[in-house]
């Protein structure tokens, strides 16, 4: 096992991924493999969550997203959805004061309708907070789906048109960003999936175009800043070509 300092120093940090979106996966089987409740996953999942928002303040990167709930979600047991919003807002309370002193924005995409009053008010003061800072954008997807997002958009785009607002012949992929929950923010760069799942359940469907992917085995309560450096790494050595050749790019003959 390479050490962390080590391969710390191996990352370029002048070519980091601006953002990077991690589906934060694994929580219930880690619990399960230990004889406990999968409730016990999702708390010990709060301890990543800390680390790797540290770890990525720390490098420098400007966005990252969190995969936290997503809208097929609420259709788990009823106990475990109460205590996932329970743990959601407490979190949230003991969190604020750190991101503040770190610098760290919080953000939230997904649809908010759902959730219960008090995990909604909750959020709502946390954005509040926070939204001065200028460092880290930490986006947490909850409730979030992107089906749900895109039918939202063309929905809005819709409405816009009725209105005389947009002319359907401008329509281009810019618009179309414009109407996501994420228009602020620029595409993932990076995504990272855990616990074994090669899969992307709804998640960014449209910015993950030309996204890396990286998977990786390890269940999301033991994902730490080590198993990030490993995932910048691997993204580093890859050649992203976004259509061209390989010729093009190593000549930088891509760049008009
Ligand atoms: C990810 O862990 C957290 C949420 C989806 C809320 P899971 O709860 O999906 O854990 P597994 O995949 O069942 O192990
Ligand atoms: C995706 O994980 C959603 C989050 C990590 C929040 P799931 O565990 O819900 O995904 P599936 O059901 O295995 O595809
Ligand atoms: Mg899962």
């Amino acid at each position: 096992m390479v050490k962390k300092e080590d391969l710390l120093s191996t990352i370029d940090k002048e070519y980091l991924p601006s953002h990077i979106a991690i589906i934060m996966d694994g929580n219930g089987r880690w619990a399960e493999e230990k004889g406990q409740e999968r409730l016990y996953g999702h708390f010990h999942g709060v301890e990543s969550v800390r680390n790797i928002v540290e770890g990525a303040a720390e490098l420098g990167i400007g966005y990252l997203t969190l995969y936290a709930f997503s809208t097929e979600n609420w259709d788990r047991p009823r106990q475990e959805v109460d205590g996932l919003m329970g743990l959601l807002v407490d979190t949230i309370r003991k969190e604020v004061p750190i991101l503040n002193k770190n610098n760290i924005r919080l953000h939230v995409i997904g649809d908010m309708n759902m959730l219960p009053a008090f995990a909604l008010e909750e959020l709502q003061e946390a954005l509040h907070l926070t939204e001065g800072n200028t460092g880290l954008n930490l986006i947490m997807a909850l409730s979030y789906s992107s089906r749900w997002e895109l039918v939202n958009a063309v929905k809005n785009i819709g409405l816009d048109v009725k209105a005389g607002l947009i002319d359907p012949d401008q329509i281009n992929a810019d618009t179309l960003q414009q109407y996501l929950s994420t228009s602020k923010f620029p595409d993932p760069e990076l995504m990272i999936r855990t616990s074994g799942e090669y899969r992307i359940s709804n998640f960014l469907l449209y910015q993950l175009a030309y996204a890396e992917l990286y998977f990786t085995n390890t269940r999301w309560p033991d994902f730490r800043k080590e198993n990030l450096y490993e995932a910048i790494v691997d993204f580093q050595k890859r050649e992203r070509r976004f259509g061209k050749t390989g010729h093009q790019i190593q000549e930088g003959t891509d760049v008009a």
